[in-house]
């Protein structure tokens, strides 16, 4: 377990609000959590509203995040977002290959590799990499091989340098709007393998510096709790729970 400052909390608003709603949840957001200094909290809307968003966030503490990027700078590339874009918005971290992506665009490891080296070498934003094993591989358990492959494409030939952050979302696939949560001693578990297969890539002391290990996959408030205490966990992913400022900010408070 890390410092508790440290920690950190993403709201993933996926395609669930138009720029209306994304407005009307943004300042509820900002009115919640005005004077709330625990931990980070980052809100990923969907593209067009960032700007937006940016500026409903600009005199509170929480921070913007994109839901994806891609990994060109600039050019003949229909229909996708640079990192000096993000940028632009006001962005601060980007969700990359969540397996929504993996499995409806067809995103692979291969990709995601490029977008975790076009967002390091911005060295400004912050990549939250995920990671996450389906119910097969569970059943069948290969949970170990996936996750340290998983991290081996993603990871590869990525140069952590100076106050690079990295982190890396572990969301086991099955648990992602299933509202049945992984056990918390199973996400210690699959956490634990994420940490030595970090040091095992980088070393013990930059993986201590540069990431962090955070959970996603049908938390709310009700069982938040029950995350608060295990090794190994920086933090939360939120989908679901985070339509609804009440419910995220209860989360926010228990987990940061
Ligand atoms: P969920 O989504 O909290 O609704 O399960 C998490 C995620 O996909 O990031």
């Amino acid at each position: 377990m890390i410092d508790k400052n440290n920690r950190i909390i993403v709201a993933n608003w996926k395609m669930n609000l138009n720029l209306a709603e994304t407005r009307d949840l943004s300042a509820k957001m900002v009115e919640k959590f005005k004077d709330f200094n625990e931990g980070t909290v980052v809100v990923c809307p969907n593209h067009i509203s960032l700007s937006e968003t940016k500026n409903i966030l600009k005199d509170s503490p929480i921070k913007l995040g994109s839901q994806h990027v891609y990994w060109e700078s600039k050019g003949a590339y229909t229909g996708e977002i640079s990192t000096e874009m993000l940028l632009e918005a006001g962005c601060e971290y980007v969700i990359i290959g969540h397996s929504e992506r993996r499995k409806y665009v067809l995103e692979n490891y291969e990709m995601v590799n490029k977008m975790v080296k076009a967002v390091i070498n911005t060295e400004k934003l912050i990549p939250i990499v995920c990671i996450g094993e389906n119910w097969d591989e569970r059943k069948t358990d290969k949970v170990d091989f996936v996750l340290v492959d998983q991290l081996q494409q993603a990871l590869g030939g990525v140069n952590i340098v100076g106050n690079q952050q990295v982190i890396i979302a572990y969301e086991p696939i099955w648990a992602i709007g299933s509202g049945n949560a992984m056990e918390p001693s199973e996400a210690e578990y699959s956490h634990k393998i994420i940490k030595l297969a970090l040091n095992g890539m980088f070393g013990m002391p930059t993986v201590n510096r540069s990431f962090r290990i955070i959970y996603g996959g049908s938390i709310n408030s009700s069982i938040a709790k029950d995350f608060t205490n295990i090794d190994y966990l920086d933090g939360l992913l939120v989908g679901g729970a985070s339509l609804d400022a009440e419910e995220f900010y209860k989360v926010a408070k228990i987990i940061l």
